[in-house]
């Protein structure tokens, strides 16, 4: 059987409730904001190329309250920042905020230093709660960003003009207090996710299309967490960028957005080395068929929307090389059942979740299948398509 998460109203109850445990009084300020799962377009977004995410009912909930001081007090229950921890920081000069222990504070206090908004932001008591498994290629940390953003624009009255400012505010969290050179896709979803609906991006100039799942019929998504850990995840990402970005120069364009397949001959006459290539060829492939499956999702042709998706994994195994023995195991068990569209890895990789396109009567089957396969113990999630972050009722 497929996990069953708790509702988002149920860990709304949840956080509302132990911060009034916490604190002595209620909360007038409750918000979420979810993770995601990528669809297909992985290591795309940072190419300037295309993303097809889609927002989950996995949730980071955060109930706080202003507390006429200039001191924060968070309380963090949940799965997305470890165990019962509390932290307390000063922010009366906000601005100068710098990242320290323990690490899961960084996305608060970096959202509080960067927070878009030129008044003062009041000290506040809180308290986190999440549903999105840590390291697991859910956007843990995203979705805590853009909680905490959502939290901040709550309590202050001063709401993002334009959402996608508040998610590159949010990206640059990530940068600059937690060190992860991330693209713009996680945290975009997470604000910007609709319900029934997966995100196209484009992460040159931004634009987004909102792409109905209407046409799923009887096949939905599987999200399956290895629970393996990501090893060297951070490091290995930063080279496969590094890679991406001398392709590019060689080729004297501005990202590998700008590159086609001829380009990769272009490459070998320019003495790139062979695994640049191959990482190059990955991006290029990548963003191409992030438009096709777009559009067969569009038409409804599921059958095209799963080659794709295995034709991807495929690439980031051979050519990027940020698959792992974990994830390899779950796509190849995945594939072999009937009833199966399509599967890939899905986020950064070296561990994490694969996600899988299936006919909703292969899903006890396919459970059973992987689990029988899959040496380590994996968690499966029915992925829906849910909204972006969001405050929610205090009562
Ligand atoms: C991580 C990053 C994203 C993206 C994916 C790979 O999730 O945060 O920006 O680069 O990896 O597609």
């Amino acid at each position: 059987m497929a996990t069953i998460l708790p509702s988002v109203n149920d860990v709304r109850v949840e956080a509302l409730q132990n911060f009034t445990e916490e604190f002595g009084e209620n909360a007038n300020i409750c918000v979420c904001a979810p993770g995601r799962v990528n669809l297909i377009g992985e290591h795309t977004d940072y190419n300037d190329g295309f993303v097809l995410p889609m927002a989950l009912p996995m949730v980071t909930v955060i109930a706080g309250k202003a507390n006429q001081s200039s001191i924060c007090k968070i309380v963090s229950l949940s799965d997305a920042v470890g165990t019962r921890n509390l932290v307390e920081f000063d922010i009366s000069n906000r601005r100068a905020l710098k990242p320290g222990e323990p690490k899961w504070a960084n996305y608060v206090k970096g959202c509080v230093a960067k927070f878009s908004y030129d008044g003062l932001v009041p000290g506040f008591n809180a308290v986190i709660l999440s549903t999105v498994p840590v390291g697991a290629g859910l956007s843990s940390s995203a979705a805590l960003e853009v909680a905490t953003y959502t939290f901040l624009e709550a309590m202050t009255g001063f709401v993002s003009e334009r959402l996608e400012d508040k998610a590159l505010v949010c990206q640059s969290v990530e940068h600059q207090f937690a060190g992860v050179p991330c693209g713009i896709m996680d945290q975009f979803i997470s604000v910007m996710g609709k319900e029934g609906h997966a995100l196209l991006l484009d992460c040159r100039d931004l634009a987004t299309k909102q792409i109905p799942m209407e046409h799923l019929d009887d096949n939905l998504f599987l999200i399956i967490n290895s629970n393996a850990p990501h090893k060297l995840s951070s490091s290995a990402y930063c080279e496969r960028r590094d890679s991406c970005f001398e392709a590019a120069k060689l080729l004297n364009k501005k990202s590998l957005r700008d590159a086609t397949l001829e380009d990769l001959e272009v490459l070998k006459t320019r003495h790139c080395p062979q695994i640049t290539i191959k990482r190059a060829r990955h991006v290029i492939t990548e963003i191409q068929r992030t438009l096709e499956a777009t559009a067969a999702l569009e038409s409804g042709n599921l059958l095209k929307f799963g080659t794709l998706m295995n034709e991807s994994h495929d690439s980031l195994r051979e050519d990027y090389e940020v698959s792992s023995q974990e994830l390899d195991t779950l796509v190849s068990a995945a594939r072999e059942v009937d009833g199966v569209v399509g599967s890939r890895l899905t986020g950064a990789g070296f561990g994490g979740c694969t996600v899988t396109l299936l006919r909703k009567d292969a899903v006890e089957t396919a459970i059973k299948h992987i689990k029988k396969t899959y040496k380590g113990n994996a968690t499966f999630y029915i992925a829906k398509p849910t909204n972006g972050a969001r405050q929610l009722e205090i009562k």
